[in-house]
């Protein structure tokens, strides 16, 4: 398990550019799985994700040929409908291919995910979905076991927005046989990019970025290109820590109409901020002040954005609130900022964030993908050194982070496991 070390001090600047979205890669690469033909992608990112799900992908008899960022994948081969519990428990994601799988084959056994860092993430709401679809599902040993001669089209309201629910039920309810409408369906750009994926596969879709999905289900769909949008949430924990050191840095490659939120929250606390069809600019002069926000559905304020923000508001000027509405269990990464020197108290779903002059490096650990994040912007502010334990749940979603901080300036390195390391503390750049 390798570890980060990282000095803090420097501020960033430069330019980088922004890798392919992790969560709207995943269930395109879910969405070859209902064609015959190839699927053709351009800006995957090179994530453990990904290569997990290609990994689960063929396990089942999906060919894939992988190109630096394109990505070529051929279903015409599936031979085994199933996702084992090693895969599954590793990446929860692995639900994704269970609507697709019903929908062509008419079989799935997909390993039930257990619990999560972030709260408990049950899939009831997939399972609903097919279920109106006319799958017969029942749940035994572990696994969901799905089956379906043709689905057929329904008319579906989830209890509560989903994002990988709305996702599965799009990919089954394009084969499935009339209409499916999907009522109270997540907006998220990443369910768009997937559904504009599957427009391009042959696949009749209305409301495409609406909360109200309308399916018109086709026999079969044909092969297609697509390149993967851009990653909204990279891009906004790079701006974070950009802000954070009071830097200046720009992001290409970028789509900042779905950053709208973000942005909006660092000119609130104190950026400069400018942008392009595809580029921003942030510039950060002094401390931030500290800004509240409380996480929600896109458009709002992102969840996968919150835990970089709290440690924004860890070292600004002033107090903030912020309220995790999403999942009841985000907020594992305050005791380790803590340990950094931060001042937040937690009371339910709501941390109460008292700004600090400075944070001081320390040993700490990674307990989620966005949870380490927030450590890194953390350390790259803090005195001295701090090492990042288990960072392996940042290699599942961040593109060579640490090589693009190092474009920026920042001093980040990674170690392995047994390297024994005493950290220097106090001013080290
Ligand atoms: N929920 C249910 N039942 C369901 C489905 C969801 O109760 O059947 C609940 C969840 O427990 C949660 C809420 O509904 O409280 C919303 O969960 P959602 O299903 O939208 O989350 P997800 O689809 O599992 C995706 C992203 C997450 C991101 C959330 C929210 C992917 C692969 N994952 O998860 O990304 O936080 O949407 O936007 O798209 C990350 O990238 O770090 C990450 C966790």
């Amino acid at each position: 398990m390798d570890k980060l070390l990282i000095d803090g001090g420097a501020r960033l600047n430069g330019e980088i550019t922004v890798s392919g979205a992790k969560n709207a890669t995943l269930p395109i690469l879910c969405a070859s799985l209902l064609s015959a033909e190839p699927v053709q992608l351009e800006n995957v990112p090179n994530l453990q994700d990904v290569r997990t799900m290609l990994k689960l992908l063929g396990q089942m008899g999906v060919r894939s040929e992988v190109n630096g960022n394109a990505v070529t994948l051929d279903a015409s081969q599936v031979d085994k409908p199933v996702a084992p519990y090693e895969l599954v428990k590793t990446m929860r994601a692995s639900i994704l291919v269970l609507g697709p799988l019903v929908a062509r084959f008419g079989h799935a056994q997909v390993s039930l995910p257990g619990g999560c860092a972030i709260g408990a993430r049950p899939v009831d709401q997939h399972i609903k979905g097919l279920t109106a679809m006319g799958a017969q599902i029942s749940i035994e040993h572990g696994f969901i076991d799905a089956r379906a001669r043709r689905l057929k089209g329904a008319h579906v309201i989830t209890d509560m927005i989903t994002v990988t629910g709305t996702e599965n039920l799009l990919m089954a309810a394009v084969l499935a046989d009339g209409e499916t409408v999907l009522e109270n369906a997540a907006r998220e750009p990443e369910v768009t990019d997937l559904a504009n994926l599957l427009v391009a596969m042959g696949a009749r879709i209305d409301g495409i970025g609406t909360d109200r999905l309308v399916v018109h289900g086709v026999p079969r769909l044909h092969g297609a290109r697509h390149a993967v949008i851009p990653d909204r949430i990279e891009a906004g924990t790079f701006l974070c820590a950009a802000a954070a050191t009071g830097g200046d840095v720009t992001l290409r490659g970028v789509t900042p109409l779905i950053l709208e939120a973000v942005i909006d929250k660092l000119r609130e606390a104190g950026a400069q901020v400018s942008a392009g069809d595809d580029w921003i600019r942030l510039r950060m002069q002094g401390r931030a002040r500290a800004v509240s926000f409380r996480t929600s559905e896109y458009p709002a304020f992102p969840t996968d954005m919150q835990a970089q923000f709290m440690a924004l508001n860890a070292i600004a000027t002033g107090t903030s609130q912020v309220v995790e509405t999403i999942f009841e269990n985000r907020f594992m990464h305050v005791q380790e900022l803590n340990r950094l020197g931060a001042n937040i108290t937690i009371d339910g779903n709501t941390a109460l964030v008292t700004g600090v002059d400075k944070l001081s490096g320390a040993k700490v650990m990674a307990t989620d993908l966005r949870a380490s994040a927030s450590l890194v912007i953390a350390a790259l502010v803090a005195d001295g050194q701090t090492l990042i334990d288990r960072i392996y749940h940042l290699d599942r979603g961040y593109d060579r982070m640490e090589i693009k901080l190092g474009v920026l300036g920042a001093s980040v390195s990674r170690v392995s496991a047994n390297a024994p390391i005493d950290l220097v503390r106090g001013a080290v750049a």
